[in-house]
């Protein structure tokens, strides 16, 4: 039998599968771009708020605009009736992107109408998860620490507002601002694993509980949003900043895989992890975590020396990492940040794939026998 040649690509490497209004990335120049915005200006002159406006509404919100859009969120920060008291049933020792998963999906069970997928529905629903996710995250955490949960406070940002609600505390506008610039940094991001994952859901004409579920599943792991923890543990397996070059050389040596480099698209700086870079050495110098700081500039350095020819760079979980601990998040509520923020690509990549959906269906090159005959059990 004649074989066609193969149309396989593993990982759809370099395959586009969709399009998107929302997120450029060019990963040879190292430029990422919201709605044609960079995201350098971005993180310099934006807000959360105002990021999410624009990459649902293809465009910056005028001052109006923002404010109804911000009290829209902020109407959303409360959980549904009942809802903090299954949190408060979950197992303190559960890991929280297995619990943010799981919560996210029970949402569904508390909307009257779970499955209507019209673009107003779709925009409500996007609005009550990104809304309440950072309660959900927040009353774990504390119920986890055998603290009473903090309601929400719907006269702080988004940002404020969840650092409150995990501390129970207002936050300084320092920490809010650095905990900002996360948020917009890591809000959307073109084709990645977990917004094909939201993509691939809806495509079904499922629901959006369902598509964010599965994009949360996704984004846990090391290869994905997961690495940021799988930083901050490598940077504390390093005793002194003397001992960087070495520990990394030995990762090198073993070919283990360096968390926080390298990417699938980026052959050059990830535009994020430039901004995040200078943040992270802000905060560090401000909390008295310099060694974190000047222990991943020397793994970049090396990094840089062994691995650039080779494409291999910085990514956004690098710096982040840094920047979550010295905010004060512990280690295992990095990944759910990302979550948080990434909440919105999700939403709007769906609501783009609701506005014009196609079934993704791509087939599997079967690369078996073939008419194989069937043999009776007594003769195998
Ligand atoms: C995110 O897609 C997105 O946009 C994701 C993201 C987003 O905003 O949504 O940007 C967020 O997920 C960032 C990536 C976070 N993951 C990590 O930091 C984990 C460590 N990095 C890698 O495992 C890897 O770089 C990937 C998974 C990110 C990308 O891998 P690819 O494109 O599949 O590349 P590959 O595994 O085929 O590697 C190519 C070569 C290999 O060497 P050879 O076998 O050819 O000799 O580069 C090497 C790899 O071994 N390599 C690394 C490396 N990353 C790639 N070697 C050491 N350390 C690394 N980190």
């Amino acid at each position: 039998m004649t074989t066609a040649p193969s149309s396989f690509v593993k990982g759809l490497e370099g395959i586009v599968a969709a399009q998107t209004e929302m997120s450029h990335i060019d990963g040879t120049a190292g430029i990422l771009e919201y709605v044609g915005i960079s995201i350098g200006d971005l993180s310099k002159h934006s807000t959360f708020e105002e990021t999410v406006f624009l990459l649902w509404n293809k465009r910056l919100p005028n001052s109006s605009e923002l404010g109804s859009f911000t009290s829209d969120l902020r109407a959303n920060y409360a959980l549904p009736e009942g809802f903090v008291e299954r949190i408060s049933s979950l197992p303190t020792s559960a890991e929280p992107m297995h619990m943010l998963r799981t919560m996210v999906s029970a949402l569904a069970m508390y909307d009257d109408n779970p499955n209507d997928n019209s673009v107003e529905a779709a925009r409500a629903k996007a609005l009550k998860i990104l809304g309440c996710a950072p309660a959900i995250v927040a009353a774990f955490d504390r119920h986890r620490r055998g603290l009473a949960p903090v309601e929400p406070d719907t006269s702080l940002s988004f940002s404020a507002n969840f650092l409150y609600m995990l501390n129970g505390e207002k936050p300084t506008d320092a920490m809010t601002r650095a905990f900002d610039i996360c948020m917009i940094t890591h809000a959307d991001h073109g084709l990645n694993n977990s917004t094909f994952t939201a993509r691939v859901v809806i495509s079904t004409l499922s629901d959006l509980y369902s598509a964010m579920t599965a994009a949360i599943g996704s984004l846990r792991g090391p290869l994905h949003g997961g690495a940021n923890e799988g930083v901050m543990k490598m940077l504390n397996q390093i005793p002194t900043i003397d001992d960087a070059e070495a520990y990394v050389m030995g990762m090198i040596e073993r070919k283990e895989r360096i968390m926080g480099f390298g990417h699938r698209v980026y052959k050059a700086k990830d535009p994020r992890a430039a901004e995040l870079m200078t943040l992270a050495k802000q905060l560090a110098d401000d909390t008295g975590n310099s060694d974190l700081y000047e222990k991943s500039h020397k793994i970049e350095q090396v990094m840089e020396r062994e691995y650039a020819a080779k494409g291999i760079y910085p990514n956004v979980d690098f710096y982040s990492a840094t920047t979550y601990h010295c905010i004060g998040l512990k280690l295992d509520l990095f990944t759910p940040m990302f979550a948080l923020s990434r909440i919105a690509g999700w939403s709007g990549h769906v609501i783009e794939q609701l506005a014009d959906n196609r079934l993704f269906r791509p087939k599997a090159e079967y690369v078996g026998d073939h008419d194989v005959p069937y043999t009776p059990i007594n003769d195998r």
